[in-house]
């Protein structure tokens, strides 16, 4: 994306869309009554006050409506992009209606937008946030998961001006901007592995796609294919990836943006490039999404890419852990006993609770490795989805300060999650007769046992468990949102790292 920061006014601007985002009025009279109306010709003026006597320029949130761009105006086309109130305006709503814009626009080839935010006269965010959520839904907005057909409905928005007014320093907003689009390319990074399939998508393609974000940004990557594994004792990844003629692998990914004995922060992610459940084999209704399952390594390296592009003072180790869970002669099997990395022995009684196996590896290894405090994020649990919902996610932690420090981030940058209790008794359903641990609780609060299970490896280090089974993917194209892959969390790992310490 290239982007200018100009100050000039909006009948200068050359531009197919011409976009001035308007707030809710809360005096209800609506942009007939703002002083940049007043710098219209009296034809549009006259063209204005019709539209809104229609209820076109209600600035409610989403609702734009465009004209022809009248004589006086370089732009072809003008869109009214409604905001809502500006007293409840919020990073998620403006990125809900920028994107809804960018979507509508991006429908061709090279197109250009102009965007002025001035009239919004925002109080309720930093001029920072109004403008990196900008940029960053015109990235995300613009880009969809129609990857594999041959005219994609959408193409990305390569060329944009953001109109200031004089009074606003220039160098601040192209910062927030240059943030902004960072941070949607690592959204966007994340969301096109997780709306690849799996005949594209498998643990060794994974791990090449790693090395690239590695060479690009000038981390270190290390991989660990299957003779590594087994040498670091990691059974029960292992056991999962049998089944598959796709070996695993283990990337571990590190950027040093800090000194070497500085804090390190190490964020694990589930990734399970195909879950058809195993022998205890999904039905194809709960199969049919199932590439998405690696969404939770695809965040890690999605937010590992921004980390690095904005050269964050942190160090940062990413996990991810890959395999393919399918069903052959060589599959895993119920009534298995596995030899977790830890020592730790498992018994399997469904092979369809194949993330917990995976993460339970990964983050001892990620233990061992002297992180200071740990992230998991995993596609783990449809009980996590039937607790909060398709747009929540899920939080579980040993520790209240860390969980508080990423909940807290999570808030600053509008993602919606909520905590889930991590009561001892839930670690009770998890006891094996033959075994340490199974590898399932019972029917009900599954998303807890889940987490209670995930505990046994983290070795007593702060540790937070995100549950995307929910947000990760939608399952169907909104007016705000194209449906696949959404990048959730992304932005939360980042501004995570922001502020570690
Ligand atoms: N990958 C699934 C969880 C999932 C469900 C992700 C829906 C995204 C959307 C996970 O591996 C799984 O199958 N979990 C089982 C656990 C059960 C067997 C204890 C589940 O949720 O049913
Ligand atoms: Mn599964
Ligand atoms: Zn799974």
């Amino acid at each position: 994306m290239s982007y200018n920061v100009i100050s000039e006014s909006w009948n200068a601007i050359e531009a197919d869309w011409l976009v001035i985002a308007i707030p809710e009025y809360e005096n209800g009279e609506g942009f007939v009554e703002s002083d940049s109306f007043n710098n219209f010709d009296d034809i549009l003026k006259s063209q204005m006050a019709q539209m809104q006597k229609q209820g076109d320029l209600k600035g409610k949130l989403c609702q734009w409506t465009t004209l022809p761009a009248p004589s006086g105006f370089s732009a072809k086309r003008l869109l009214f992009l409604g905001t809502g109130k500006a007293s409840n305006l919020t990073r998620s709503k403006l990125e809900k209606a920028v994107r809804t814009i960018a979507r509508k626009t991006a429908d061709k080839k090279n197109v250009k937008i102009a965007i002025s935010l001035e009239e919004l006269n925002c109080s309720e965010l930093s001029l920072n946030e109004l403008y990196s959520s900008t940029a960053k839904s015109f990235v995300v907005g613009s880009i969809g998961q129609d990857l594999y057909q041959k005219e994609p409905g959408h193409y990305s928005l390569d060329d944009i001006d953001f109109l200031i007014s004089k009074k606003e320093t220039k160098s601040d907003i192209e910062q927030a901007i240059a943030e902004g689009e960072i941070l949607g390319c690592g959204i966007n990074l994340t969301r096109q592995l997780v709306n690849g399939t799996a005949q594209d998508v498998y643990p060794e393609s994974f791990a090449e796609e790693a090395l690239n974000v590695a060479e690009e940004y000038g981390m270190e990557c290390d991989i660990l294919d299957e003779e590594r594994l087994v040498e670091e004792k990691m059974q029960s990844m292992l056991a999962v990836a049998q089944g598959s003629d796709r070996p695993a692998r283990m990337v571990v990914l590190k950027y040093q943006g800090a000194s070497s004995d500085d804090p390190v922060l190490g964020l694990v992610g589930k990734g399970v490039t195909f879950d058809s459940g195993g022998l205890s084999l999904k039905p194809s209704d709960g199969m049919k999404t199932m590439k998405c399952d690696m969404a939770g390594a695809a965040t890690v390296l999605g937010a590992m890419a921004a980390i690095a592009s904005l050269k964050l003072p942190v160090n940062v180790t990413g996990f991810m852990g890959l395999a393919e869970n399918m069903v052959s002669g060589a599959s895993y099997k119920l009534g298995d006993v596995l030899k977790a990395r830890n020592g730790i022995t498992i018994e399997v009684l469904n092979t369809d609770a194949e993330g917990r196996l995976v993460l339970a590896d990964v983050l001892s290894y990620a233990v061992d490795q002297k992180v200071s405090k740990l992230i998991d994020l995993a596609t783990l649990t449809g009980a996590c989805v039937v607790a909060l919902g398709e747009e929540v996610t899920g939080v579980f932690s040993n520790q209240t300060e860390w969980a508080e420090e990423v909940k807290s981030a999570a808030k600053s940058c509008d993602e919606s999650v909520w905590e889930l209790p991590m009561f001892d008794e839930f670690a009770e359903l998890l006891k094996s007769d033959v075994a340490d641990v199974k590898n399932i609780g019972t029917r009900w609060g599954g998303a807890t046992t889940a987490a209670k299970f995930l505990e046994k490896f983290t070795g007593g280090v702060p540790w937070v468990h995100l549950d995307i089974a929910g947000p990760a993917f939608a399952s169907s194209n909104s007016d705000d949102r194209e449906g696949g892959a959404t990048g959730c969390m992304v932005t939360t790992l980042v501004e995570v790292a922001a502020n570690f310490k």
